[in-house]
């Protein structure tokens, strides 16, 4: 075969393999992503979420990819919280928090800031501090103009209360009841609702998604504060659970009375952990299935229900750890970010008509 020939096919074979090389996992990447589940919510127009761990995004490619590939909104784990961005009287720390509002702008996906006040994760200076109330009351609305200013028109959606009640329906001795008094509350939606009017100001609570002594104390709070015309517009269910809940009836009857209340609702930290115990891993993994399935499900049931949000996304970084004393496997993807059956079984939610 003549020199040139022999080149001519060389160069072709190179050609076709090349192709190959690059259009098999391109085609394979563009599946991926079509049926993302930031795809198919963004299809039906809602939101899905998962809370972001800021080390793993700063440290893990991988971790920023999959996030961004699957949802289109996210809220810090951690980062917003007063111990982190208020660590000292005199100075804010918001290195983190532009990150992630960067990383959001980048991939197109709304912030939600969580939480503005909570009982845990208060600085010792405050702590310790023997402010007044005058004094409480001051810090306190210097904190949030701070923080509300700073991110007014980017985050849309404040978390601006959570779990002030604990599970027998009191308020949780928190160190804003004792020093303030219970009017705190009002106080905050009333103070960010000036700052940026725009935002949507929603209450967050643990364990009140069943019915019973704490979902009611939870509507009644938020009853009076829609009373006394505090600016409020929806409640947060996190949905912490074990792999045994069953409970979706009474989530759904519970997030019918909150939304006939004329409030919105979310998931906001969703994560199902498996106990030692249950069943063979198969079953548990099914089970744990199962109730992300119903959990999306119920939500997709009520119109009022605008956000999904998961507590983080793969088992490689999820608090149960360090607060179950076990990792519990309690997300979506495992910990070499392989989709779960969790994982399918929200996909087929949302792409039921
Ligand atoms: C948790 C974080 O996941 C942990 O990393 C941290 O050590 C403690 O706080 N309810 C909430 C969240 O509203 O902010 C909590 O997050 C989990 C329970």
């Amino acid at each position: 075969m003549p020199k040139f020939y022999k080149f001519f096919l060389a160069l072709l074979f190179t050609l076709i393999i090349s192709w190959f090389t690059w259009q098999i996992p391109a085609a394979f990447a563009a599946t991926e992503s079509e049926t993302s589940l930031r795809t198919l919510a963004e299809k039906r127009g809602i939101l899905i979420g998962a809370a972001v761990d800021m080390k793993a995004l700063k440290s893990d490619s991988k971790y920023g990819e999959v996030l961004a590939r699957e949802f289109n909104a996210i809220l810090p784990e951690n980062a917003m919280k007063l111990i982190l961005l208020h660590p000292e009287r005199d100075r804010y720390n918001f290195t983190d928090t532009d990150i992630l509002m960067d990383f959001a702008k980048t991939h197109q996906m709304q912030v939600h800031g969580h939480p503005l006040i909570w009982h845990y994760a208060v600085p010792q200076w405050l702590e310790s501090g023997n402010f007044t109330r005058e004094q409480f009351i001051e810090i306190l609305h210097d904190y949030i103009k701070t923080v509300v200013t700073r991110y007014r028109g980017q985050i849309k959606v404040w978390y601006v209360v959570n779990e002030s009640i604990n599970r027998d329906g009191s308020l949780e001795d928190s160190i804003w009841l004792r020093k303030i008094g219970p009017e705190y509350i009002d106080l905050a939606y009333r103070w960010v609702h000036e700052l940026d009017p725009e935002a949507r100001l929603f209450y967050n609570e643990y364990s009140a998604e069943e019915v019973g002594q704490k979902a009611d104390a939870v509507y009644q709070l938020l009853q009076g504060l829609i009373q006394r015309g505090v600016p409020i517009h929806g409640v947060g269910l996190q949905m912490h659970k074990d792999v045994d809940w069953s409970s979706a009836p009474q989530l759904i009857e519970n997030m019918k009375k909150l939304a006939a209340l004329g409030l919105d609702i979310s998931i906001t930290e969703m994560d199902i952990y498996i106990k030692e115990g249950f069943g063979n891993q198969q079953q548990a993994l099914e089970k744990q299935a199962q109730i992300y399935e119903d959990t999306l499900q119920a939500c997709l049931s009520i119109p009022q229900c605008v956000y999904f949000s998961i507590w983080g996304f793969s088992d490689r970084y999820t608090w149960a750890a360090s607060w179950r004393g076990s990792q519990g496997a309690p997300l979506i993807f495992d910990e070499q970010y392989r989709p779960k059956p969790a994982y399918y079984a929200m996909q087929k939610v949302l792409r039921r008509e």
